[in-house]
């Protein structure tokens, strides 16, 4: 007789494992399955975000930093250090460590919350009988039929045409968290999310670090002016050599480098050696093997599951969320479609604002934004008003000697809505969360302007962009 459940997840991301907890605190009787590995081999719940990309790549963000601050930044407090050293295997074992402890803690929140843990391969196989059958293969194969099924299976790196990662001279996310020494030259194909936060980290431990970008700008998402003003430091002062409008030509692997071919935007042709190359080109949903030629999962052109605003597929019962689903790929995205599914799957009316998801990446400066940049506002002919505050005089950025950067704030030019706010400076992270409740709540820029910010901290800045926008700054 096979497990029956009420509601079958497959995938434990920030998506998957969130939606399984919330499912069975609201009386479900929950199932989550996962396939991912360890280095081990063993089982470790979490996805991609724990196991092989936010977490580690936080943790090697903030070892890479601390080497930058002894190097370059301790001078300036007076503070001399003689005879540092860094120890990168060590590195990776803090980063493995803080990993196995969030991984365990996924499993351990499941147990708690009496969900059941599958480990295999789930795919659907048929919908019979008002009931989903999923086959399970692990080290034995099982079938399990649940009433409801969430698709949590995330996101794999896209590959370039032709030349496949092998994470030992060409490496994706996976890779690049675990290079077991400094490389002398590193090239990175790819100036996203990924090609940066992963591009400081070597760069300040060393390594010659070259990205290449095929888009004509920089960090086109972004508002100009942080983009501007990130290129202006990660070159200057960072020391990243970052070549945009490229066109990667040919990528061959050698016994200890590989050599990528590209050209520029006039077509003048270039070649370099590399002791690794990191391909951060983006991820695609995850999809493989996923459901029987049967079921018919509808999928768009790009490979992702089709779902309406509330992650419903066309299929009955059947519901995706997460990277395999439209939207942004980021894990506080999944987890919230997680959430909202358990609890519509409860009979509640769950709702998601995805105008007032934040971004971050976690690069020194952090940049993060929430909400449309300057150049949106500008195309869709929204008529705007603008506060721009700079770290530079703010004492509490003085005191942390980070004083890059500033924070801008858009609202309406007739109800004083605030539209976007985007800040590039130190902690954005977490200064965003204050425009993100901001937003979420329809507030004005008066009312933040209106707030108490406490003094001194980096806030202030946001309470100035604040009052700039009605040009009332009373520190500009
Ligand atoms: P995933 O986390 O990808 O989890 C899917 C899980 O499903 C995996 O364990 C996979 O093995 C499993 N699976 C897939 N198919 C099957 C199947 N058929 N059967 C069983 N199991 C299956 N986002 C942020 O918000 N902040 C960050 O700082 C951040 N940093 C990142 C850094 C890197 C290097 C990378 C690569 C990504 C980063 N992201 C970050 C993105 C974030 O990791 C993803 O948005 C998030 O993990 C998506 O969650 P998910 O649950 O949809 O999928
Ligand atoms: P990305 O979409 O951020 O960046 C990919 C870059 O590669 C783009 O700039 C694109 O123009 C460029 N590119 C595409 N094809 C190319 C080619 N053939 N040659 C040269 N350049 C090419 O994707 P990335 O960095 O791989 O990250 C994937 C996703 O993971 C992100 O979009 C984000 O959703 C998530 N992520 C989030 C993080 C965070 O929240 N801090 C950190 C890391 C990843």
């Amino acid at each position: 007789m096979s497990q029956q459940f009420d509601v079958v997840v497959i995938g434990a991301g920030p998506g998957g494992y969130v939606a399984a907890i919330r499912a069975a605190q609201l009386g479900f009787k929950t199932a989550c399955i996962d396939e991912f590995k360890n280095k081990e081999g063993k089982q470790s719940l979490g996805g991609t975000c724990l196991n092989v990309g936010c977490i580690p790549s936080k943790a090697l963000l903030e070892s890479s930093e601390n080497w930058e601050r002894i190097e370059h930044k301790f001078e300036a407090h007076g503070i001399s250090v003689t005879g540092a050293q860094f120890d990168v295997k060590k590195m990776l074992e803090r980063k493995d460590g803080i990993v196995a402890k969030l991984t365990q803690g996924v499993a351990y929140l499941l147990k708690k919350n009496k969900v059941t843990a599958l480990f295999g391969h789930g795919k659907l196989l048929a919908h019979k009988d008002g009931a989903w059958q999923i086959e399970v293969a692990g080290e034995a194969t099982e079938t399990v039929t649940a009433t409801h099924v969430i698709i949590a299976t995330g996101s794999v790196p896209r590959q370039l045409p032709g030349t496949p990662t092998d994470n030992k001279l060409i490496l994706d996310n996976e890779g690049a968290l675990a290079i077991p020494e400094v490389p002398k030259k590193l090239g990175v194909i790819g100036a996203g999310v990924i090609g940066l936060e992963m591009g400081s980290v070597w760069k300040r431990l060393g390594a010659d670090v070259t990205i290449l970008e095929a888009a004509p700008g920089f960090l086109l998402a972004a508002d100009e002016a942080v983009a501007k003003e990130a290129q202006k430091i990660f070159t200057k002062d960072l020391g990243l050599r970052i070549s945009t409008s490229v066109k990667i030509g040919e990528v061959k692997p050698g016994k200890n480098n590989v050599t990528v071919s590209y050209a520029d935007s006039e077509g003048k042709e270039y070649s370099e050696t590399f002791d690794k190359l990191i391909v951060a080109i983006g991820r695609v949903p995850n999809t493989w093997n996923l459901a029987a030629d049967a079921v018919q999962l509808p999928l768009d052109e790009r490979g992702f599951v089709v779902v309406d605003d509330a992650c419903r597929t066309s299929l009955p019962n059947l519901w995706a969320i997460g990277d395999v689903v439209r939207g942004p790929m980021l894990a506080h995205k999944a987890s919230e479609e997680g959430v909202a599914v358990a609890e519509r799957l409860a009979g509640q009316h769950p709702h998601i604002d995805f105008n007032t998801v934040p971004w971050v990446i976690y690069t020194s400066p952090e940049m993060a934004w929430v909400g449309k940049t300057e150049q949106q506002l500008k195309k869709e002919g929204v008529d705007y008003r603008k506060g721009q505050f700079p770290f530079s005089p703010n004492g509490r950025a003085l005191g942390l000697g980070e004083t890059a950067g500033f924070v801008k704030m858009l609202a309406d030019a007739k109800t004083d809505r605030i539209l976007g706010v985007h800040i590039i400076g130190p902690y954005a992270s977490e200064l965003i969360t204050e425009a993100v409740v901001a937003m979420e709540f329809n507030a004005s820029s008066e009312d933040i302007a209106r707030i108490v910010h406490a003094h001194p901290s980096l806030s202030e800045a946001l309470h100035e962009a604040a009052l700039g926008v009605d040009k009332r700054g009373l520190h500009s």
